[in-house]
């Protein structure tokens, strides 16, 4: 394909440049000499990036000899542990390994040495410590408890090199503890049905980056997703079929425990509660009929808490619940109760005069006190969204902020204690790098005391389900999820975005051995969209795009829970790695005095190859309606593409364009920065950069 730029230059079509892949996947090698802490470890592939390192020369073969013995304290865990560490080693090193860990450490180059059991319940403050020692002739991992033998297995896969033929770890020695003892990934499963399988492979991922809290949100306006064995209406009227039966529930649990992850159940009440009062309408603070809703936003329908009916109800369903799952606290929501139904009823107006409630939050507060002493019968504590921040809480209640940083100070100076979800909305379609920037003990704790800033524990990662679907939720959730568990984990000072992103890529492809679909689901939706013989040209715009977050979209066109998630915006990856790596090429190109002709080189091959695909997409468009709302990004790309090729012929000839051309290009830029189909293309402010080099006359380098 021969296209001309604006200043009637002839350019080949080229393919997406060695350079720019070589980006993507960098083989690491082992250094060359002890080298300092954080710089040594960067070059590995672990993440979360461990509290203490030190590196030396030479590596630990990996082989078909390897040999692992299970030392000290033993349990079944362990050994199931230690079992599918081998598997996924050998599944990586392509060598056979013995079927199980020996019983004669003499013989095993590889000891694994556990002192003691972990507590029955994992909780907050239990040891995930663990050391590891790797030299040429051994490897010994140590850890209090099986906790840090699970954390260290991890660390170790994610060390495995290969060296030209032959696998090996590096020479390390790491000591290793988490910065926060709250790690934790949401998966709302209301809004959309997650089947198991999908919450395994997830709990699989999060184990991978040392996650610890699986918080599972089972009750929505949209559905009431657990059986209930006393009160089998909420399942049977509540969920379209669509729920985890008591043994799922047991057998999620086990899988959890198995990679050190608790399970946080969360029964959101008393808002949110469309779908327990589509089957028990007489909880309900206004008559009904009720219906699980279709559609998604804060609504009407709301528990009565007025009635001692209600706790009776409660007190039943909790008591059921709290001997479902085992963790010490239980989510009770309380998000979101806009109070319409509190303020129209007459019995409630009365009883909130009769007991001189003088508004809303406070009966909310009533109600929270009074679940508090039926959690607390059953031996539970409390966690809830921040709005239910409020006096008379017990102390042992920890606040999840997710309307703001402020909420959380708030919590941890009223003795709370607190997570931080603020800032790690996966909905809303944020780089990792942002997220990564989100700092639980951040800026906004500067002015807490010590013992306000040990209250807050961690945070949580929110995948809240009104646009996921079992085919696209991983991509929305991996890898960026991992940038947050290394915020979480790691010391603040590993603040690196580049580097993050390079050991991001390695657990990306990592997750997608362990079962994870990110990848294979975004391959397979552009596939669904084009066909198969049209998916490169299909890919080659969808790589440089990015969907928008949950308020355009919600905004954008009328969306139930019914509409299937089918189209671009559900396929592409909530982040353009495409993007990201052209901007840092644009950034090196441009920061040089002169630019850097094989940069700008490159840059021009890409915006050439951009500019051309859309001839091609707009060749098949009619292959099915899912590609007709491609079209018009499609030619936003190549208008970007061509005004990025304009820019670096100006560069190139240092002559500077006129007035007139600089401002039609920041016109035609600002139009391509607004969303078509619910997607941005990623490389806006990149051209925006070209653009202003080209204004700036930027000389062209020496040939
Ligand atoms: C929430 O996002 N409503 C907790």
């Amino acid at each position: 394909m021969v296209k001309k730029t604006c200043k009637g230059q002839i350019n080949m079509n080229v393919v997406l440049s060695r350079r720019l892949l070589s980006l993507v996947f960098v083989l690491v090698t082992p250094v060359s000499a002890p080298a300092a802490e954080l710089p040594s470890m960067r070059r590995t592939g672990v993440l979360p990036l461990p509290r203490h390192t030190s590196i030396q020369e030479g590596g630990f073969a990996v082989d078909g000899k390897f040999r692992l013995s299970l030392l000290g304290y033993q349990d079944p865990r362990l050994f199931r542990c230690a079992d599918r560490f081998l598997r996924r080693l050998e599944q990586k090193i392509g060598i056979p390994l013995a079927p199980e860990p020996i019983s004669d450490p003499g013989e095993a180059a590889f000891e694994i040495h556990c002192s003691a059991p972990a507590n029955p319940i994992q909780g907050i403050g239990d040891d995930e410590s663990y050391r590891l020692e790797v030299t040429s002739l051994r490897a010994h991992l140590s850890a209090p408890t099986p906790l840090g033998v699970i954390r260290g297995l991890e660390t170790v896969l994610q060390l495995v090199e290969l060296d030209g033929q032959s696998f090996f770890l590096p020479l390390v020695t790491i000591e290793d503890q988490p910065r926060f003892c709250w790690r934790g990934l949401l998966v709302d499963v209301c809004r959309h049905w997650m089947p198991l399988e999908v919450i395994k492979r997830n709990l699989d991922a999060m184990a991978a980056v040392k996650m610890n809290v699986f918080h599972w949100h089972l009750s929505d306006d949209q559905g009431f997703r657990v059986e209930s064995k006393l009160f089998p209406k909420l399942h049977q009227l509540g969920s379209d079929g669509n729920y985890y039966s008591q043994d799922e529930i047991r057998d999620a649990l086990a899988y959890a425990r198995d990679r050190g992850i608790r399970v946080i159940p969360e029964f959101d009440m008393p808002g949110h509660t469309s779908a327990w009062l589509a089957a028990y309408p007489e909880l309900a603070a206004a008559p009904g009929p009720y219906r699980i809703a279709r559609t998604w936003g804060v609504f009407d329908p709301c528990m009565d808490p007025t009635q001692e009916k209600l706790y009776d109800f409660l007190d039943s369903f909790i008591g059921e619940m709290a001997s479902l799952f085992p963790d010490e606290y239980f989510h009770i929501g309380g998000d979101e109760v806009n109070g319409r139904q509190w303020s129209t009823s007459p019995t409630i107006l009365a009883f909130k005069k009769r007991r001189h409630i003088k508004d809303n939050r406070e009966l909310q507060a009533y109600f929270n006190q009074r679940l508090a002493a039926i959690l607390g019968k059953y031996g539970k504590r409390i966690i809830g969204w921040d709005e239910i921040l409020r006096p008379g809480l017990a102390q042992s209640v920890i606040i999840q902020s997710w309307r703001g940083h402020a909420f959380l100070a708030d919590s941890v100076r009223q003795g709370y204690g607190g997570i931080l979800s603020h800032g790690y909305y996966l909905d809303h379609m944020e780089t990792a790098a942002m997220h990564y920037k989100v700092d639980p003990l951040g800026e906004d704790a500067a002015d807490l005391s010590e013992p306000e800033k040990a209250r807050i524990l961690g945070g949580e990662a929110c995948m809240w389900g009104e646009f996921v679907a079992p085919e696209n939720i991983d991509s929305r959730i991996w890898p960026r999820t991992a940038a947050i568990a290394e915020r979480l984990w790691s010391s603040p000072e590993v603040n690196d975005v580049q580097d993050m992103y390079r050991r991001l890529e390695r657990v990306a492809q990592e997750l997608e051995l362990l079962g994870l679909t990110h990848r294979t689901s975004y391959r397979h939706m552009l596939q669904r969209i084009s066909g198969d013989q049209n998916f490169g040209t299909l890919k080659t715009l969808a790589d440089l795009l990015q969907p928008v977050g949950i308020g355009t979209r919600h905004r954008t066109r009328k969306y139930t829970s019914m509409t299937p998630l089918n189209r671009l915006v559900d396929a592409v990856s909530p982040e353009s790695a495409t993007a990201r790596l052209f901007a840092d090429l644009v950034d090196r190109a441009l920061t040089h005095q002169h630019g850097l002709r094989n940069e700008l080189q490159e840059i021009r091959h890409l915006l050439i190859r951009w500019r051309d695909n859309h001839e091609h997409l707009s060749a098949i468009a009619n292959h099915s309606f899912l590609l007709t709302e491609a079209i018009p990004l499609s030619e936003t790309v190549q208008k970007l593409s061509n005004t990025g090729l304009c820019a670096l012929d100006y560069v190139d000839s240092g002559q500077k364009p006129a007035k007139a051309w600089h401002t039609e290009q920041l016109e035609l830029l600002d139009l391509a920065d607004k969303p078509q189909a619910e997607l941005l293309p990623a490389i806006v402010a990149s051209i925006k950069r070209l653009v202003a080099a080209a204004s700036a006359s930027l000389q062209a380098p020496n040939r």
